[in-house]
């Protein structure tokens, strides 16, 4: 086994004690804090790699959950931004540029007649719901379990999977992701198990008069990629037209990664309203509601109200319209992908000569690792994978100059950017991990 490099992070848990002072836990999102000793603080990022304040380089499968697409500080996108810049900001006017950004965006992905814009992948998708109740005149909606849609508090149930024991047989309880989300609203949220036909059938013969929409990350890109099968999503295409309930596909996370015309393409399924947000502008605040023309002329005086005062920023649509023309003019997607399938072919090595067990999710562009024999089909089913030993190995990754989320549900993102360089550093730091937590665990067993 090689010896573990030491990595030294005094500086960013300096910066994390002055910090806690001024900033709730330290940080500017909850997701960011990883412990009191553990949370880094990133000096800059470019390409494949970031490096934290105390100077610490690491190739990056985060990329901010996804967005940095093409690398971080894009040359070709940033010169974009610059441009945008120019324009001077917002003005609570359009300019031009908001037509040509979505012409570009209904050439890549055919189920888009009309498109608006927000700021985020939450305001996309709040919008979206918003866009299916005025649409239907209803309320409820459905959700799959494992599914992320954003901050907001209709998108905010889930169903607690952790404390839930498959011996039972019952169904995991659906419990609000936060504290301050009114218990009120959940009798709007049905929530089903991801590719069960029988049970999404009959939850649309219970509730689909009464449901606005259903939404469905087909890729999951906050439950480790699980996928919906063809078949799920075509079943729900078409009980969503047998009962007159939207069809959103959130494309936060797949959109303009897993293909051009994004997930949906991949299924050839069409959406009646579908959001964008992470990768349509390598990084800069932008995202997108878009689908359907009948559907989406209900943002109107007296229909569906959306707006906002940033909304479709001239910094952020400069940048969108030049990484989109990348992806869309480019082979970077197939090279981000090849990237991937490399990575995965790399890491299967190293664990199928020590004859562990595992397997794969979602797509060679945003995947999951799993310990076990095959990905599961649903969230239920990430119970019975052995992510201990992942959560572990993650850690070890970190301290090896690797950075990928600490929880095994958050999914692995490649970017253009990621080369050759990345790809070698990747796996030898993978193979140290995987060793030292295989003495982790071997330790605590002699204990
Ligand atoms: C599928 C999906 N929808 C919505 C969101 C919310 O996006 P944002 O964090 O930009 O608000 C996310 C964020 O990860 C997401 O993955």
């Amino acid at each position: 086994m090689r010896a573990a490099p030491r990595r030294s992070i005094e500086k960013s848990n300096a910066q994390f004690q002055k910090a806690l002072k001024r900033l709730p836990l330290g940080v500017a999102s909850t997701f960011r804090y990883w412990g009191d000793d553990r949370t880094i603080y990133v000096d800059h990022g470019k390409g494949g790699r970031i490096w934290d304040i105390d100077g610490n380089g690491y190739v990056d499968y985060r990329l901010g959950y996804g967005p940095a697409i093409l690398g971080y500080a894009d040359e070709r996108v940033d010169a974009a931004a610059r441009r945008g810049m120019e324009v001077g900001g917002v003005f609570a006017l359009s300019t031009e540029r908001e037509l040509a950004v979505a012409d570009r965006i209904a050439k890549m992905v055919p189920g888009v007649d009309l498109v608006r814009y927000s700021n985020s992948g939450t305001e996309a998708v709040m919008a979206a719901l918003r866009l299916a109740r005025a649409h239907t005149g209803r309320d409820s909606y459905l959700l799959i379990e494992g599914a992320y849609h954003g901050l907001f508090d209709a998108a905010m149930w889930m169903a607690n999977v952790e404390e839930w024991s498959q011996r039972g047989g019952g169904d995991p309880e659906v419990v609000a992701y936060s504290k301050g989300i009114p218990q009120e609203l959940k009798t709007l949220a049905h929530l089903v198990p991801m590719n069960d036909l029988q049970r999404l059938e009959d939850t649309f013969k219970r509730h689909g008069n009464d449901m606005a929409a259903m939404l469905i990350e087909p890729i999951q890109g906050n439950c480790c990629g699980i996928s919906a099968s063809g078949d799920y999503v075509r079943l729900a295409r078409k009980l969503c037209d047998q009962y007159g309930v939207l069809l959103i596909i959130d494309e936060v996370k797949t959109g303009f990664r897993v293909a051009r015309g994004g997930v949906q393409s991949l299924h050839g399924v069409t959406p009646d309203i579908c959001t964008f947000a992470k990768a349509m502008a390598n990084g800069y605040p932008i995202a997108v509601v878009a689908g359907r023309e009948e559907v989406m002329r209900t943002f109107r005086y007296g229909g569906a109200a959306h707006g906002g005062t940033y909304t479709a920023h001239s910094v952020s649509l400069a940048a969108a319209e030049e990484c989109l023309r990348i992806l869309d003019e480019t082979p970077a997607l197939e090279t981000l992908a090849k990237y991937g399938e490399n990575l995965k072919a790399g890491m299967s090595r190293i664990l199928n000569r020590r004859g562990i067990v595992h397997s794969y999710a979602g797509h060679d562009s945003m995947f999951g690792l799993f310990f076990a024999e095959k990905a599961p089909d649903n969230y239920r089913d990430w119970k019975t994978s052995d992510y201990s030993f992942y959560d572990q190995m993650a850690y070890h990754l970190h301290d090896l100059g690797v950075i990928c989320e600490p929880d095994s549900r958050e999914p692995w993102f490649m970017c253009e950017a990621h080369d050759a360089s990345c790809l070698e550093d990747t796996l030898v730091a993978f193979e140290t991990a995987v060793d030292m937590t295989l003495e982790h665990f071997e330790a605590e067993k002699r204990a």
